[in-house]
């Protein structure tokens, strides 16, 4: 049950939460869905079964993943959190919300998935179907976003399918994820620091610390150095196709990934027109962001022109990864 068998797709009924859980005892590879985007599970506490996952996703063996847990108690066996961790653990989980903390002194995750890094990011996912899992499997599932490596997340079972066939086990399709865009990471090792904006916006975590988060140092955002979070190289995120950010209107033949209302005008140069949210919505905007990415693509436009996006909100997040994609070509 390794990356040359056939990949199954199913819908989440019980019989396939259990196979889920068999195939994950076995050191097996299963795509599930989160509320962020579907990730791609590996038993965590396997260091074949993990090697397994960086394989099948073609992904750098040095960035390291997360750990996903069903509630904060199965995390306290694998992290210490300290005031602010326990602060924003118990305001958001199970949520959109990473915590990169010190790892346990019995942490039984692998060591490499942490990339031989003494922290551990831990999440609880919001989402039925995860759960399902994690309650039958009973271990921690380390999952990165089911893509592969360089590739937009996936946030339906087609698109997992269209990046991975052949390299996993299964597929527990949940219907399109909630939210679209990853979790955000925050590091709790001193002032809590943000390494990836996402699906919980940054004002809400400030609200709970009552302070400002702190930025991440530049290694963590800059090719080359060694870096915090080192899935956020700017490479990350990449369409095949060239993004133009801050696009007031489309010049003829590229694609328009439009954001609130589009003239006809603008549009009309268009060679094809998606909207994020054709009233303005940031939460709307992240949940159709990566569909949206890989549909252009598809539709071959060598350069996709992007329409403004506010920051605020998820709109921070939003922005990230189209600038990281921008960047990548
Ligand atoms: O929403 C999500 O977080 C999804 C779903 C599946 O849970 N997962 C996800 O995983 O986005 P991934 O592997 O695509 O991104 C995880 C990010 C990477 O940028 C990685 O470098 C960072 O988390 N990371 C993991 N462990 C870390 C650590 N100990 N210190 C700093 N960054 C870490
Ligand atoms: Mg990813």
């Amino acid at each position: 049950m390794t990356a040359q068998s056939t990949t199954r797709v199913t819908g989440p009924d019980a019989a396939s939460i259990a196979d889920a859980a068999r195939i994950l005892a076995a050191g097996g590879l299963v795509a599930f869905p989160t509320e962020t985007v579907y990730g791609l599970g590996a038993d965590a506490t396997n260091g074949i079964a993990v090697a397994r996952l960086y394989e099948a996703k073609g992904r750098p063996a040095f960035n390291p993943l997360i750990a996903h847990v069903p509630d904060i108690g199965a995390a306290q066996a694998l992290v210490a959190f300290d005031r602010a961790a326990a602060a924003l653990a118990a305001a958001f989980w199970p949520g959109p919300l990473t915590l990169v903390l010190p790892k346990a002194a019995a942490c039984p995750v692998a060591a490499l998935a942490t990339a031989g890094l003494d922290t551990l990011a831990v999440r609880v996912p919001n989402h039925p179907v995860a759960h399902a899992i994690l309650d039958a499997f009973g271990k921690p599932i380390v999952a990165p976003s089911a893509n592969r490596s360089g590739h937009v997340s996936p946030t339906t079972a087609a698109h997992v399918h269209a990046d991975l066939a052949g390299r996993i086990d299964l597929i527990i399709d949940g219907g399109q994820t909630p939210v679209g865009v990853e979790s955000t990471i925050v590091a709790c090792l001193g002032e809590p620091m943000l390494l990836r904006p996402g699906g919980l916006p940054r004002e809400a975590i400030e609200r709970v610390l009552k302070n400002k988060l702190h930025a991440a140092p530049a290694a963590a955002t800059d090719n080359g150095a060694a870096p915090l979070s080192p899935g956020m190289l700017a490479t990350h995120y990449a369409p095949r196709a060239r993004l133009r950010l801050n696009a007031k209107h489309a010049e003829p033949g590229e694609a328009l990934l439009a954001f609130g209302s589009v003239s006809p005008a603008d549009a009309g140069r268009a060679k094809i027109v998606l909207n994020l949210s054709p009233r303005g919505d940031p939460i709307e905007a992240a949940a159709n962001l990566f569909a949206h990415l890989r549909a252009l693509d598809s539709a071959g436009a060598g350069t996709i022109a992007v329409m403004p996006i506010p920051d605020d909100g998820l709109g921070e997040a939003v922005n990230d990864r189209l600038a990281r994609a921008a960047a990548g070509r």
